[in-house]
This record gives structure tokens, C-alpha cells and sequence, in this order.
């Protein structure tokens, strides 16, 4: 096969099925392929101008099923510097994200707006002080501050309000970035979180403030609207670390924010289809579901490069099987739409010959 042959993995029913409309905590997609939230720093003053809506307009008609937003900061001090990163609250930026939805919704595609707070990954930006869960990083030097529970009650509030304008926006859900190594994910891990107050200790105790967080949401966007969760093992600053070492830890965790309100989970694994756990070959995303009940988003590392997609257990072929064992309802994309606006089209018509394979580089161009 040359790669612009049509692939022939198309014949199977559970590829085509990857590509045929589907439901996902209760909105309407066109396929099962997601758009992964990127930061692009490209909203001066938090406001998401035209460059920003034709961006996410770009990839709506490139197919995609689902946007998820870059990560949009909640209106605190706290919460990221007076940078490019793109606001809610506001009601110039609450006018920008409606314009980007808008067009989104005339496209073909959904889209949901991302919540985060960078915790210690804020400071050192514009002077500007970190909340952190204990004051310090995971190997124990300073980091920020420790927040206080007036603190933790604010940034519960700003989250409601940035949820709240999300909805007026005409987002089709929120998601709480609890990931990666920034604020929520640091009061998940065990070695950022060191409070001996209700906050920290026991897997519920470091669940707590996600599951604050999601019930305030919830009581803000009220029953119906969907509220997602998105959480990993590793930290961008340590690949290795994780917030549960065991599934009944991971359950532990999740099923705070589910009884407060969660409807979909959004797994962010480095390589998707890699076992979470020893003993099992069940991924992130597959135990996300199988404790929860609940549906799951996976991501990591998918058609970085059009020869991926011949590698066995990178094929559409492989992702639809995981697909029909329960591992996943959706599959994200990340750095394959960032050349590629169309992938999800370009793929779905075997034009695996027009795809672009990605390159740090791109990460550096917005259109
Ligand atoms: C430029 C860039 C910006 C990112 N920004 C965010 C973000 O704002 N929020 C988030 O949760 N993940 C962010 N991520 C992680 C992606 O959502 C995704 O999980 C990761 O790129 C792996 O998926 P991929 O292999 O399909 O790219 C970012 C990744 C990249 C490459």
C-alpha cells in the first residue's frame, strides 16, 4: 500500500465507526475524534479575537467531532499572569468565546471550554504569586504559597463564574483541567500536597477541592450540562509521577468530583493505549470508565506521523478495537491538528498522503 491509497483498514465496521456520529455525556458529535486543548497564548487581555475563532473554525471544518478549548484561565491573580492566555469572565472575552462557538456550531463541530489555574507553574510570571496546595514542589523547595481555605473558597467561586459565562458563551460543556502537574493536579499528588487539613492526606482529601469545584459548577450551569474532568499520572515537569498507584486509588480520587456533578472524563495519558497499571492491560481512559461508569476521552500520542497510523498498535484498526472493549468513547488529537486542520477528514477519506507529520516547530504557528 502507498500511503495515498485509501487504507484498508476502512473496511473494518468498527473503523467506520470511529468516523459515524456518536454521543458523548449527551452531545451530539459527528465522529469520535476530539480536538485536545492547546495553550496558544494568542487572546491579548484574555479576549479570543477573529485569529482565534477562524483557528478553532479551521479544524471544526477539518471534521472533528469535539473542540476542546485551550486552557482558559479562571479570573484570579493566582490563576496565570496578564498574558496572552485567553479569560472567560470577562465580558469582552465572554463575547470573543461566543463568536468562536458560533462558528464552531456553523462548521459541524461542538465545543467545550477548558478551566485552569497553573498553580506553581504561574509564578515567576509579571510578579505575580502562586497559590500551591503546601507552598512547596514535589521535591520540597518553595513554591508560591500555601492556600488558605478563604483562598480555596475564592478560586471555588471564580470557577463557578468562569463555568456560568461559559454556558452564556454557548460552549456545549466545561472541562476542569485537573492535569498535568498544575493547580488541581498538585492538590491530587500526594507529593505537592502536604496539608494536614481536610484537603490533603487521604485520596478523598486530596479529592476534595476538584470535587468543590465541580459542585459549584454544577449548581451554576445546573443539571444537563456537561461537565467533564481531566486528569493524568504523569506531570509535564516529571513524566514518571503519579496521583494513584493502584485503580482503587484512581477510584478514590475520581469519585468525589463524579458525585459532585462530573458527566465525562478526559484521561491524558502520554501514549494512550499504554496499561495505566501493572497486572492489567486496561489504559487511563479504560479505568476512568470501568470505576466511574462514566464515558472517557483518551489521548496521547495518536497520528503524530501518517506511518503511525501503520503501526499496529497505533492503526485505526487498533484504536477501534479499543474502542469496542470498553476502553474509550472518544479519542483526542492534539498536536497532529496543529498542521493538520483536516486530519480528521483527510483520514477518514484515506488521504494519508496529504497529512503532514508533526514537528516541534508547528507548535510555533497559529492558523
Ligand atoms: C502546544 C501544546 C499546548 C497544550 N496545552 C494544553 C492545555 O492548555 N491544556 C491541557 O490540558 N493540555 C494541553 N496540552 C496537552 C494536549 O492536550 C495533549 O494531551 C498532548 O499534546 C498529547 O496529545 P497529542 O499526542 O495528540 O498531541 C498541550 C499540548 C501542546 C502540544
Amino acid at each position: 500500500m502507498t500511503l495515498t491509497e485509501p487504507t484498508p483498514t476502512h473496511a473494518d465496521a468498527g473503523v467506520d465507526a470511529l468516523f459515524a456520529p456518536t454521543e458523548l455525556a449527551g452531545i451530539a458529535l459527528g465522529n469520535a475524534f476530539a480536538m485536545a486543548p492547546m495553550t496558544r497564548f494568542r487572546s491579548p487581555g484574555g479576549v479570543p479575537g477573529p485569529d482565534v475563532a477562524a483557528y478553532y473554525r479551521r479544524r471544526a471544518a477539518g471534521g472533528v467531532g469535539l473542540i476542546i478549548t485551550e486552557g482558559i484561565l479562571v479570573d484570579h491573580p493566582s490563576a496565570g499572569a496578564e498574558d496572552a492566555a485567553p479569560r472567560l469572565e470577562r465580558p469582552a472575552a465572554e463575547a470573543g468565546w461566543r463568536i468562536v462557538a458560533d462558528q464552531v456550531h456553523a462548521a459541524g463541530s461542538k465545543i467545550i471550554a477548558q478551566l485552569w489555574h497553573q498553580g506553581s507553574e504561574r509564578e515567576g510570571f509579571d510578579g505575580g504569586v502562586a497559590w500551591t496546595p503546601s507552598g512547596v514542589r514535589e521535591d520540597g523547595s518553595p513554591a508560591g504559597r500555601a492556600a488558605t481555605i478563604a483562598d480555596l473558597d475564592e478560586l471555588i467561586s471564580r470557577y463557578a463564574a468562569a463555568a456560568g459565562a461559559a454556558r452564556r458563551a454557548g460552549f456545549d460543556g466545561v472541562e476542569v483541567h485537573a492535569a498535568h502537574g498544575y493547580l488541581l493536579d498538585e492538590f491530587l499528588w500526594r507529593a505537592t500536597n502536604r496539608r494536614t487539613d481536610r484537603y490533603g492526606g487521604t485520596p478523598r482529601n486530596r479529592a476534595r477541592l476538584v470535587a468543590e469545584i465541580v459542585a459549584a459548577v454544577r449548581a451554576e450551569v445546573g443539571a444537563g450540562f456537561p461537565v467533564g474532568l481531566r486528569f493524568s499520572q504523569f506531570k509535564e515537569r516529571d513524566f514518571d509521577a503519579v496521583i494513584a498507584d493502584h485503580p482503587d486509588e484512581l477510584a478514590a480520587l475520581l469519585t468525589p468530583a463524579v458525585e459532585a456533578g462530573v458527566t465525562l472524563l478526559h484521561a491524558s495519558a502520554r501514549r494512550f493505549w499504554r496499561p495505566a497499571f501493572d497486572g492489567s492491560p486496561r489504559t487511563l481512559a479504560g479505568w476512568g470508565r470501568e470505576l466511574t461508569g462514566l464515558p472517557a476521552i483518551a489521548v496521547g500520542s495518536f497520528g503524530l506521523s501518517a506511518a503511525s497510523l501503520a503501526d499496529p498498535e497505533r492503526s485505526l484498526a487498533a484504536v477501534a478495537r479499543l474502542r469496542e472493549a470498553g476502553e474509550f468513547d472518544a479519542l483526542a488529537l492534539g498536536r497532529p491538528l496543529l498542521a493538520n486542520p483536516c486530519w480528521v477528514n483527510h483520514v477518514r477519506r484515506g488521504e494519508l498522503g496529504a497529512l503532514i507529520d508533526y514537528s516541534k516547530e508547528q507548535e510555533e504557528v497559529f492558523a
